[in-house]
């Protein structure tokens, strides 16, 4: 049995230790982990006109991107090597709304410029490193 003392000893010894710990990964992801996985490094300002648009456009009200979103529409976070970038195009060009199974997206007036920024937003969202998310789907029985 620990001593009242050795109990509280432990107790703050074991808190510190995890707490050591804990702080220690927080600061690796944020300065070594992110920035390399999502290659932090090749941003431009492509990119960044389609991340902006991905937002200013509420994609995500239909969309997910690493599964943050809404469940209306695909999954877009491998989208680039899903799909390849013609057929995002052609989504992104689809004055009318794209739906060709039913399910209709929203009819953008984007302009080229426009269309290659999200192209490239999508291709370096494919590059990330997300350990293995989205999973590939089971297709055993
Ligand atoms: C109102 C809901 C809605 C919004 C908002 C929306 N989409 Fe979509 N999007 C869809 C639906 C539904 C599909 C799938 C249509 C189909 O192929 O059946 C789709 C398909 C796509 C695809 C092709 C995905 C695939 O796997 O076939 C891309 C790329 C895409 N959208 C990008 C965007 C971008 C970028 C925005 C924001 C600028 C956006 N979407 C906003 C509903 C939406």
């Amino acid at each position: 049995m620990l001593s009242k003392k050795q109990a509280k000893l432990f107790f703050l010894g074991g808190t510190a230790f995890f707490m050591v710990i804990f702080f220690g990964l927080s600061i690796h992801s944020l300065t070594v982990g992110i920035p390399e996985n999502t290659n932090a490094d090749q941003l431009n300002e492509e990119i960044l006109l389609g991340r902006k648009l991905w937002d200013q456009n509420n994609c995500m009200g239909c969309h997910t991107l690493m599964g943050e979103g809404a469940y209306y529409a695909p999954e877009l976070t491998r989208v680039y090597d899903r799909k390849g970038p013609d057929y995002i195009r052609t989504v992104l060009n689809t004055k009318t709304g794209w739906g060709p199974r039913g399910r209709m997206m929203v009819g953008y007036d984007f302009t080229q410029e426009e269309v290659e920024g999200l192209v490239a937003f999508f291709e370096w969202m494919n590059n990330t490193d997300l350990n293995g998310f989205p999973p590939e789907p089971s297709l055993s029985k």
